[in-house]
């Protein structure tokens, strides 16, 4: 297969279930591939390592938005995103991403542990509760959905009885990470509109009164009058940690049950003690990342031999990276004590995961609850793949728990 086949082929649905075979037919091309006219995709580890921290290689933002798509300041979903920090280059993106990471600091982050738990305890309940006659139960629906869309909630400082109305929101709103079919753009779009009004409405409440959560802490910032947040960075950044924290880590929680119910010694061994949960987290990052890639805009330069002009869309396949034979031994051997960690799931230089403590600390908290919980968690019939690409994940993982 050449490397038009292999990207053909990563589009099917069989490409989709399992991309590692064309993953490894890649690697053997070398680092970096061409896919075609100004398209340059980068499996190497090292490779996507030297792209993601190099500064000349910038993220799609405002101006490449005006060439490619005019018409989308009329989306709101567009207005809000290209305020993102994840769509946003120097010197913007410092100014607003450094402000953002002031309030979402380690000990913020490590201060939500019990919260975590309690949380997760009580969906553990409500699942014994709903499989205690031995039936199915829904894990990424009951579990792996709920946890982190409550996590994030409950960081924001989103009280519990908006929480309901605010979930099925977020989860139309990740629909703008893989944009295929224009028809779903009017349910983003309302989503979006909906969750700043919601946003708008709750800041109001929390200047009138502030709490201790990112939100109060966010608006000290931009309320502190040197232009440093305007509103709309503020609000619109909101959404995007809803979108960018959720989803993800529903699919971490997941794709870990996954490889639990298909080998389970590797569940036994975080049930017993003798592989440490954080070990597990990182290998089920590295073996089955939730996030594929990423991409960035190039600029004259070569890239591991590959020749890249301003105009070539460079695709850093993270889920490659993380195979890459040169860089793992054995990559495809599911290996939470291998000496040679350090997955790139999380991205890496200016725009590494901003929540990457929190996605890991949930998992880290999930895992061993739910298998001394769950003894004999098992799979009850076929799991389903999400149809997307970018996002790697289930839709529906069926277990008993009984
Ligand atoms: C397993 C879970 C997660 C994965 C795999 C993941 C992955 C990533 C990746 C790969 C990037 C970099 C994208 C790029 O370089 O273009 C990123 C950025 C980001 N992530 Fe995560 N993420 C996860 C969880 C979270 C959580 C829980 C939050 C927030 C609560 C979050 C918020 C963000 C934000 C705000 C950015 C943008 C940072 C910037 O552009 O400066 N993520 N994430």
């Amino acid at each position: 297969m050449d490397a038009m086949e292999i990207l053909t082929a990563l589009g099917t649905p069989e490409g989709r279930a399992d991309p590692y075979p064309l993953y490894a037919s890649l690697h053997e091309m070398g680092e970096a591939v061409v896919i075609g006219p100004g398209h340059v995709m980068v499996v190497g580890y090292d490779a996507i390592n030297a792209v993601l921290r190099d500064p000349g290689f910038r993220v799609s933002d405002e101006s490449s938005f005006d060439e490619d798509f005019p018409s989308w300041r009329s989306n709101p979903v567009f207005v809000q995103a290209m305020d993102w920090i994840l769509n946003l280059n120097d010197p913007r993106h410092a100014r607003i991403r450094s402000l953002i990471a002031k309030t979402f600091t380690a000990r913020r982050v490590a201060g939500l542990e019990p919260a975590i738990a309690s949380m997760a305890d009580r969906l553990l309940d409500a699942m014994a509760e709903c499989g205690a006659d031995g039936g199915a139960v829904e894990f990424m629906h009951d579990f792996a959905y709920l946890l982190p869309v409550t996590v994030i909630c409950e960081l924001i400082g989103i009280p519990e009885a908006d929480r309901e109305r605010f979930r099925p929101l977020a989860r139309d709103l990740v629909g703008v990470f893989e944009l295929h079919d224009v028809t779903t753009l009017p349910a983003i779009n309302a989503a979006a509109e909906e969750l700043l009004a919601y946003f708008a409405e709750l800041a109001a409440r929390r200047r009138a009164a502030p709490r201790d959560d990112l939100l109060s802490d966010l608006l000290a910032v931009s309320d502190s009058g040197d232009g440093r947040l305007t509103d709309a960075e503020l609000l619109h950044n909101l959404t995007l940690l809803l979108v960018a924290g959720f989803e993800t880590t529903t699919n971490l929680l997941g794709n870990g049950l996954q490889i639990i119910l298909t080998d389970p010694p590797a569940g036994d061994a975080v049930r017993d003690g003798s592989v440490p949960p954080s070990a597990f987290v990182e290998e089920v990052l590295r073996f089955d990342s939730p996030v594929q890639l990423t991409s960035r805009v190039g600029y004259d330069t070569d890239l591991r031999g590959v020749p890249v002009t301003g105009n070539t869309e460079v695709i850093t396949l993270l889920g490659a990276g993380n195979r890459d034979p040169r860089r793992f031994s054995h990559p495809g051997r599911f290996d939470p004590m291998r000496p040679d960690g350090g997955p790139l799931s999380f991205g890496g230089g200016a725009h590494f995961c901003i929540g990457a403590a929190l996605a890991r600390l949930e998992a880290a908290v999930a895992f061993p609850r739910l298998l001394r919980r769950f003894p004999k968690i098992s799979a009850a019939g076929e799991p389903t793949r999400r149809e997307t690409f970018l996002l790697r994940g289930f839709e529906a993982l069926p277990v008993t728990v009984a």
